[in-house]
């Protein structure tokens, strides 16, 4: 999840996208709430790239995110971009995102497709294997306001582009031959 925002929509939105995946896939999800996940941006002095961390909570992290076969994104757009706790929790690692296989599902008031985009650069630079449907979600300005919304009902017309997203990041996970 890519907010930690007070007030967010991301866990309705993302257990949401879970809903779906679990029900189109035999996959296990874990949704992972940065919020749980306190990095502060100034206490690692290494090098993430040579993957000796000072810190447990750095250590621990990066547990999370090596156990993960895949990973699914489900981020807000933020002012063009993709919210700082985001690439901060990115920036803590470097090795344990390279090669895994990767979606991401963006929304906002135009779907956040801006925000996927950045996202979808620093992904690659990290040599992620990003599948290449991304899900927008587009949001009424009642929704953004704090209004009342309803995923399962408001959102159907998305289901399929997020059953799609998942087709692809299945076939990144089989093996290979
Ligand atoms: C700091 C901030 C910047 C935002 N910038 C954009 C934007 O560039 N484009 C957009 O469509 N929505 C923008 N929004 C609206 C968000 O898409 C909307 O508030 C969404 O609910 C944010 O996700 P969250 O509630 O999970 O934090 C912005 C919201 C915030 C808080």
């Amino acid at each position: 999840m890519g907010s930690i925002r007070a007030g967010r929509l991301c866990p309705k939105i993302a257990s949401w996208v879970v809903e779906v995946a679990q029900a189109s896939t035999n996959l296990n999800y874990e949704l992972v709430d940065l919020a749980d996940w306190p990095l502060p941006m100034n206490d690692e002095p290494g090098l993430p790239a040579l993957g000796v961390y000072a810190q447990e909570h750095t250590r621990a992290w990066s547990r999370k995110i090596a156990s993960a076969d895949a990973i699914m994104f489900v981020t807000p757009q933020y002012n063009w971009g993709y919210p700082a706790p985001l690439k901060n929790a990115i920036d803590h690692l470097d090795n344990e995102w390279k090669g895994k296989p990767a979606a991401i599902v963006s929304y906002g008031g135009h779907g956040g497709d801006m925000s996927a985009a950045q996202l979808r650069q620093v992904a690659q630079g990290l040599k992620m294997r990003l599948v290449s449907t991304m899900p927008a979600i587009t949001l009424t300005r009642e929704m953004i306001l704090g209004g009342p919304f309803d995923p399962q009902k408001d959102f159907q017309a998305y289901a399929e582009s997020i059953r799609q997203a998942l087709v692809e990041l299945v076939v990144e996970l089989e093996p290979k031959a």
